[in-house]
């Protein structure tokens, strides 16, 4: 039987040089990590399936139609990860990892939804996770994290939408007062919102129907019934991002498709993208440790979704890569051509040589299609002077230099 030539719907192969600004962006954000405090933590990309049901909501979406759930050969129900903060989560609890923390991760995740422009079944994020900290500096903080990370590597133009939907204390007081707003609208909202009036009805502000959104546009909103420490909390999170000069709005219908959220919610929110415009979300989730059995701890996080963010970058200015290919007048100088190769790499320059090609117009051709920028000729001519011929590929320019001077040159040149 033939090989399925195809790759799985809603998956995608990074190939170069996509895979290097992939591995880019992840280098920048895990500098940017450091810097702000927060250490790796890696978990499995599957858990029992139990950990996500008690996190993300056994009502959401997530949940209830978009997890790749299997049972193991000993018949154990396992989930591919849709999120990180869950595993995280158990993680902490797990190995016991003293509080305050601040953790990130970068992996894969995997979420049946329909493929479309930005939005994937196996994606990856960027998360970081702040444990231990209740304080409304460390939402603002954690705002201020993204808008960073997205400016450092290029994308200036994203807006963050902010929110905050309550506590244990004003919610279920502001839920029931929606739930009886939307009894009454009940026959004019779709079926889906009809569905989440008893289940999620928060959830019903992300409803796209455009006659939903003109009937939802009287409902009672999440901030306009905080609490006084919850409005309280929100006010100091809006004046230090203000003060910071970060560029945001409120959504007041922003409420996450996740449940674990109370308080801040907030957005990265990407111009450039249609649909998918979200480049990053997080919130607080002061009641998810307890809801693993520990005892209640105030956190915070954020991820970022790593294919989004590439689809919001600039597109780059064209550049050869920064390497060189040595390149053999004939057949009689592939050792010397290998001993140069193998200097080169020792000094730490990225080099390549074709071992297949013996002649000298099909190398060059090969040097072009790599993109390199430079290609160093070791002919025989050369040999007898004690130089080497250097092509700069992207100008045509050709200098020939002593063979001491070669590796200063190239040094100050490739950077
Ligand atoms: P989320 O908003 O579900 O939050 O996902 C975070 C980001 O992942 C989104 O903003 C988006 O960029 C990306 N993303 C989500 N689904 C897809 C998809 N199907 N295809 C491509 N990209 C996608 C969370 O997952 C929370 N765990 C964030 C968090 C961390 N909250 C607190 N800590």
């Amino acid at each position: 039987m033939a090989l399925k030539s195809y790759r799985p719907k809603g998956t995608q192969d990074f190939v170069p040089p996509a895979s290097e600004v992939k591995h880019i962006v992840e280098m920048k954000f895990r500098e940017l990590a450091s810097l702000y405090g927060y250490r790796e933590i890696v978990t499995p990309t599957f858990e029992h399936t139990e950990v996500f049901l008690k996190s993300s909501g056994a009502a959401s979406d997530i949940v209830t139609k978009e997890m790749y759930t299997f049972n193991d050969r000993a018949g154990r129900s396992l989930t591919l990860r849709p999120e990180g903060t869950p595993g995280v989560v158990r993680a902490v609890l797990e190995n016991r990892i003293s509080l305050p923390c601040r953790l990130f991760y970068i992996g894969p995740c995997f979420r049946y939804s329909k493929p479309q422009k930005g939005r994937y079944r196996e994606f990856y994020q960027l998360g970081v996770e702040a444990l231990g900290e209740a304080s409304p500096l460390i939402d603002a903080e954690t705002i201020q994290f993204g808008i960073t990370f997205f400016e450092k590597i290029g994308i200036t133009n994203c807006t963050v939408q902010v929110n905050s939907i309550g506590c244990r204390v004003c919610r279920p007081v502001y839920r029931e007062k929606l739930v009886s707003f939307l009894q009454k609208e009940r026959e004019h909202l779709c079926a889906d919102c009809n569905e989440r009036i008893q289940l999620n009805p928060l959830r019903v502000f992300d409803c796209k129907n455009p006659s939903c959104q003109k009937r939802l546009a009287r409902a009672p909103l999440p901030k306009e019934n905080l609490c006084p420490e919850c409005a309280n909390h929100f006010q100091v999170v809006i004046e230090r991002i203000k003060e910071m000069g970060i560029p945001w709005e409120n959504n007041p219908y922003l409420v996450r498709g996740l449940d674990y959220y109370n308080r801040t919610t907030f957005e990265f929110i990407s111009p450039v993208l249609g649909a998918q415009n979200s480049i990053g979300g997080g919130g607080r989730y002061d009641y998810l440790f307890e809801d693993f059995g520990g005892n209640q701890v105030p956190a915070i996080g954020l991820a970022i979704g790593l294919e989004r963010t590439m689809l919001a970058l600039p597109t780059p200015a064209h550049r050869r890569r920064q390497m060189v290919v040595v390149i053999r007048a004939s057949e009689k100088e592939l050792k010397p051509a290998i001993e140069l190769l193998n200097r080169l790499r020792d000094e730490g320059i990225s080099a390549q040589i074709f071992y297949d090609a013996p002649r000298l117009r099909r190398q060059f051709a090969l040097a072009d299609s790599l993109n390199a920028l430079l290609a160093i000729v070791v002919g025989e001519d050369e040999l007898k002077e004690g130089v080497y011929s250097v092509k700069n590929l992207n100008t045509g320019e050709q200098v020939t230099l002593p063979q001491k001077e070669l590796i200063p040159w190239l040094k100050k040149l490739l950077g």
